[in-house]
């Protein structure tokens, strides 16, 4: 551990020296399944071919010329995007904040250009988070996220907070300065919250009514996660406008926000931009899991393992119910809910070899790369199964 860096993280004390596929090996030849993916983020695994000839390729060509500047693998990229989605165009960043950041100016922006001035508040839900920017924590509903950051501690920023489902009780909270209606199709840091069956589509009335945006941040539930390209899909809604990351690089960082004309018609040079936004480097390597991600083979994929998964899980819990109680989720985007300290049994699980990722709520996330095999996944059930175990 070093002295140099700022203390953001309680680290693992534990480094990696190379991964392939769904594994990571460490300097001591341990190899590790990782069913955390750095959080969301590395969707094809580790070292994934496509990716690597990708990544080869552009990287000899050309890395950055910036945004002044047209880049065709922005443009391709762009279209392939809106072509797979509910959008017209896209915006590129380099992270899920600086995509949240772009969310809200934009949301602000059109209204703004409509001559509604009043409206700037955002409805944002409990357990919320999107990010560690000012606005991200601001929208955020962790407290120790804002803790001594907000210039007044009381301040609510233009947003307004509610919770999760209870449609009747966000209806209320609409008045003159409502811009948009703004959350995670499913929560991931919140512990694997997923909207009710009929939410997003009342949502997306309610948008309609009252002329509010509805915006969804899928930074961790987009890229394939839940079996589809964009969780909003299992729905059947379209949102007006999406944020994107984490997966969208497979491991490079990119951002994305994905939106409609009827929005982008009011954006004109200046008035956003990003140095890295989309460079030529992001761009290739991204297509790269796009084109991967679309393939009807590994969304399947996802659909079916996540089932296996949670059945297995469920069937471990039956045994067990002093130690896990529930597992949810879509996809290969799912949460156990622990009796016991979630960080406990995610130390217990490392110990035997797999890598998870802990949520708010006691919860514990499994993550893994979506191009798992059935194997792989038995491999996790049957560590989950001892390290529960070990726990009576
Ligand atoms: C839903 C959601 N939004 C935004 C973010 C912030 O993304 P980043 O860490 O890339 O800024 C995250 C990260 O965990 C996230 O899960």
């Amino acid at each position: 551990m070093s002295n140099y860096l700022l203390s953001t993280y309680a680290r693992i004390n534990l480094s990696f020296t190379h991964g392939k596929g769904p594994w990571l090996f460490t300097d001591d030849k341990k190899k590790y399944l990782d069913f955390a993916s750095g959080i969301a983020v590395s969707c094809l695994g580790h070292s994934n071919p496509v990716l690597l000839k990708a990544l080869k390729s552009q990287s000899e060509k050309l890395w950055h010329t910036s945004n002044l500047y047209n880049i065709k693998e922005q443009e391709i990229l762009a279209e392939e995007l809106c072509n797979k989605s509910f959008a017209d165009r896209v915006f590129f960043c380099n992270s899920g904040a600086e995509a949240t950041e772009g969310l809200i100016k934009l949301a602000r922006k059109y209204h703004h250009k409509r001559g509604d001035f009043l409206k700037k508040e955002i409805i944002v839900l409990d357990n919320a988070f999107h990010g560690r920017t000012i606005t991200g924590i601001q929208a955020g509903s962790n407290s120790l996220h804002k803790e001594g950051f907000l210039a007044n501690e009381d301040c609510s920023c233009g947003f307004v907070r509610v919770p999760m489902g209870d449609i009747k009780y966000l209806e209320k909270k609409i008045n003159l300065n409502t811009a948009a209606i703004f959350f995670e199709p499913i929560q991931g840091e919140g512990g694997i919250n997923v909207c009710p069956e009929n939410y997003l589509m009342d949502i997306r009335k309610i948008c309609n009514k009252n002329n509010l945006l509805m915006i969804l941040d899928e930074v961790q539930s987009g890229v394939g996660r839940t079996g589809k390209m964009f969780a909003y899909e299992w729905w059947k809604i379209k949102p007006d406008m999406v944020g994107m990351a984490k997966g969208l690089g497979g491991g490079f960082p990119i951002g994305a926000i994905l939106l409609k004309n009827k929005i982008a018609k009011y954006i004109n040079p200046g008035s956003h931009g990003s140095t890295f936004g989309g460079n030529q480097l992001a761009c290739a390597v991204s297509l790269a899991v796009i084109r991967e991600i679309s393939k009807k083979k590994l969304l399947n994929n996802v659909i079916n393992l996540g089932i296996f998964l949670e059945k297995k899980i469920n069937k471990i819990i039956s045994n067990n119910t002093q130690v896990i109680t529930e597992v949810f989720g879509k996809g290969l985007m799912l949460g156990i809910k622990c009796k016991i300290p979630n960080a406990d049994l995610a130390k217990t699980l490392r110990e035997k070899g797999l890598l998870v990722v802990t949520a708010s709520n006691n919860v514990i996330r499994l993550l893994p790369p979506l191009n798992i095999t059935k194997k792989e996944a038995q491999k996790a059930i049957d560590i989950i199964n001892e390290a529960v175990n070990a726990f009576k």
